[in-house]
């Protein structure tokens, strides 16, 4: 709480101009106020909607760090708390408008206008037809930097990387069904801003808040290479201390103003997100028709991503480590259950994408990790296929350095450790009684994405069997 009420003093103290700029911040204000409050307070739930209350109690830890904003195991629950949720969203947007006309705050600079009533003209007047808004949705673990820089590596694509990463730090909701759809409501608002080049969006997050909006500590800004070259890569300024560096070149510290200029030169944006899973809250940015917007949905056998994240994130898995090690009989029961809503979270989205109401159709698509690491150039062309964008020889370039393939004759083959190997390393080290904890909990998934079930530990280390199924080369509508 006391975090939370710093960083809205922290906004409060901004500067006038930037306050302006800030109207879309000063409604998240609102949304976290409101959100904090329906913990609290059950009150208040009942009064902005009487069946608020009925949302379960999430799978979520309070202090992850990658939240999994699972709604419940229920299907009925999630639709209730989303269908509950909007509509209290959208009074809340209608008594911030209100209030901010009240206090006279005029509207932000042209193309940085959250949806509004004259969204319309700034589509026509700015963004083409045929510009294309890719969201790459995925989860820790699952090789979203690797596929994400296949995007990051297009010349004419505005990609960042990991944005939400300020978002999560600065909201972090409490457990709670409905804080998760929270901040997943203010995630995507988030990426709606983002996607329309309004960066400014970004500052109130970022710690320490930007001044004139230049900021040294953007996360991974050396991640995305629009935010390292000219003219956004400005002048190294010595003494000054950049977090996040860019890698190629030294820069001065981050122009926001610069960074939004070179995103709406580029012909097309990307995003990379681990930390936004509910496919069905992008409805509103699917219809916004100043974006066009295509998801690519990774995933990857939820056995690897586990073996993976132990190691990775050793501290949050710290009692999977001692029940392994340990040979404790029972795991704690809520880390598999957070293991399994995590597991569901991402098959319901799945399934959402693959049999798309009209709002996701020919809009989504479905990638395994396993697929891009046997085949990345195949994937590759795919997946730009599918976003509508010409893939470019540097993207292939790349690819063919960071996979080990080299051309012959009669096409690739690998050099050295080729990728698909490397994907396939975990299944080695892999205890069995681990990947049995996993295809318990994440077995409908595991099924809808073609991961067999090793059935004993000779299978799971014998690499001669395959734990993929074959699927079609293209998910996709
Ligand atoms: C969350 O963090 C608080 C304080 O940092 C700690 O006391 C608590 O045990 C943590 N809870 C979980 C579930 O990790
Ligand atoms: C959802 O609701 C329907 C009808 O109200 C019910 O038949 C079904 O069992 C419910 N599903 C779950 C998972 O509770
Ligand atoms: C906002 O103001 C308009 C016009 O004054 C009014 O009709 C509307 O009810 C107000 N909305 C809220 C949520 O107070
Ligand atoms: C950032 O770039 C803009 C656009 O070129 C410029 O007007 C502004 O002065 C720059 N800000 C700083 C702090 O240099
Ligand atoms: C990569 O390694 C796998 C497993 O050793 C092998 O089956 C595959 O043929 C190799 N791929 C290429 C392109 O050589
Ligand atoms: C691995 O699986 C193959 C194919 O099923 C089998 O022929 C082979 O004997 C197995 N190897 C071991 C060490 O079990």
């Amino acid at each position: 709480m006391e975090k939370k009420v710093a960083w809205l003093h922290k906004l409060w103290d901004l500067p006038p101009g930037l306050r302006m700029r800030s109207k879309y911040a000063f409604f998240l204000i609102f949304v976290v106020i409101v959100f904090v409050f329906i913990e609290k307070e059950n009150k208040i739930i009942s009064r902005v909607s009487g069946r608020l209350k009925q949302i379960p109690q999430p799978l979520v830890e309070a202090n992850s760090t990658d939240p999994t904003l699972v709604l419940a195991d229920n299907e009925n629950a999630s639709l209730l708390s989303l269908n509950k949720l909007n509509p209290a969203f959208t009074l809340l947007q209608s008594r911030l408008r209100n209030l901010s006309l009240q206090l006279d705050i005029r509207p932000a600079a042209k193309g940085q206008e959250p949806a509004g009533e004259d969204s319309r003209e700034i589509a026509e007047q700015d963004f083409s037809h045929r510009r294309r808004h890719v969201l790459l949705m995925a989860t820790t673990r699952t090789g979203s930097s690797f596929v994400g820089e296949f995007f990051n590596q297009h010349t004419n694509l505005f990609y960042l990387f990991e944005p939400l990463w300020h978002v999560e730090r600065t909201v972090s909701f409490e457990a709670g069904g409905a804080s998760a759809a929270g901040s997943a409501l203010v995630y995507r608002d988030v990426l709606r801003q983002l996607f329309l080049c309004d960066l400014y969006v970004l500052e109130p997050f970022i710690s320490p808040l930007p001044e004139d909006h230049q900021t040294q500590f953007l996360f991974r800004r050396g991640s995305s290479r629009s935010l390292c070259e000219e003219p956004v890569c400005t002048p190294f300024v010595k003494k000054v201390f950049e977090k996040y560096r860019c890698k190629s070149r030294q820069c001065g510290p981050l122009n926001v103003t610069l960074a939004a200029e070179a995103c709406r030169r580029k012909d097309h944006m990307a995003l990379k997100a681990v930390r936004f899973r509910q496919l069905e809250f992008l409805q509103p940015l699917a219809e916004d028709p100043r974006l066009d917007l295509r998801v690519i949905q990774l995933v990857r056998d939820p056995r690897a991503v586990l073996a993976s994240r132990i190691v990775a994130f050793a501290g949050k898995y710290q009692s999977w480590k001692k029940w392994l090690a340990e040979g404790q009989d029972r795991l704690q029961e809520e880390e598999v259950q957070h293991l399994r809503g995590n597991c569901e979270s991402i098959r319901k989205s799945a399934e959402l994408g693959l049999k798309p109401p009209a709002w996701l159709r020919g809009r989504y698509m479905l990638v395994r990790y396993e697929d891009v690491a046997q085949r990345p150039l195949q994937k590759a062309r795919e997946m730009f296929r599918f976003v509508g964008v010409p893939l470019t020889p540097q993207v292939e370039d790349w690819i063919r350095v960071n996979t080990q393939m080299a051309q012959d004759g009669a096409g690739f083959y690998s050099t050295r450790k080729n990728s698909s190997e490397q994907s396939e390393k975990w299944r080695l080290n892999m205890p069995f009684k681990l990947a049995q904890v996993v295809q318990a909990a994440c077995g409908p998934a595991m099924r809808l994405f073609g991961y067999k079930l090793a059935q004993d530990a000779a299978t799971l280390t014998n690499r001669s069997v395959s734990l993929l199924e074959e699927r079609h080369t293209f998910w996709g509508t």
